[in-house]
């Protein structure tokens, strides 16, 4: 089945990121996930970790409902400008910076959505990305199931990662065989 109603600006966004041959971008189905599940959340507070060029988080963005906010970050400075260039959403804030910096120093409130697309938050910092989950709130991680673009040896990080999951007693999660492979957490 196609994915309904493609976020406005997707298919420019898209053409950009391509040209940049950049192959870690969310794909449609992820993303149309995302915007469900983002729609799940009136007046949630989400944050996606690893930005890229920003296909996620136009995905998101179009599921948040007017007093949501959005707080996206990457380190790559290229990759910011596009994001940032494309998408003009006030209820999004961009953060060019280390992720592992980051959550270590994030104070603020905590969030009812995760999008944790980047080894900070994922593979690194895993508890203390919990940790800022509210009770309720969303954990999603992609490209949980063999891609042609993992280095050696990262089918073992993921396992791990997996036992990790399935190990902790205030996560509910699904595995879902969806797209690069999904794996949805709700904290208890
Ligand atoms: C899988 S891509 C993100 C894709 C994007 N979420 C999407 O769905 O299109 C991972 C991103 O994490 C970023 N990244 C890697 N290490 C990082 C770090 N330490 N802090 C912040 N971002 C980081 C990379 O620059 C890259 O853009």
């Amino acid at each position: 089945m196609a994915a309904s109603r493609i976020p406005p600006g997707y298919e420019r966004l898209k053409k950009a990121t391509d040209e940049l041959k950049f192959n870690m971008a969310s794909d449609v189905e992820t993303g149309s996930l995302l915007r469900t599940l983002a729609a799940s959340k009136p007046s949630g507070r989400f944050l996606e970790i690893g930005t890229g060029t920003g296909l996620a988080t136009l995905w998101i963005a179009s599921g948040l409902d007017k007093n949501s906010s959005l707080i996206s970050i990457d380190n790559n400075e290229l990759l910011m400008k596009v994001a940032t260039n494309f998408i003009n959403d006030g209820k999004i804030e961009f953060i060019l910076g280390d992720a592992y910096e980051w959550i270590r120093n994030y104070q603020g409130k905590k969030f009812d959505f995760i999008f944790a697309d980047a080894m900070p938050g994922k593979y690194d910092l895993f508890e203390e990305t919990i940790d800022l989950l509210n009770d309720g709130g969303f954990y999603i991680i992609d490209d949980m199931l063999p891609q042609p673009n993992w280095p050696l040896g990262h089918d073992e990080k993921v396992n791990q990662l997996i036992s990790k999951l399935d190990e902790r007693n205030d996560l509910v999660i699904t595995k879902l065989n969806l797209s690069t492979g999904i794996i949805l957490a709700v904290k208890k």
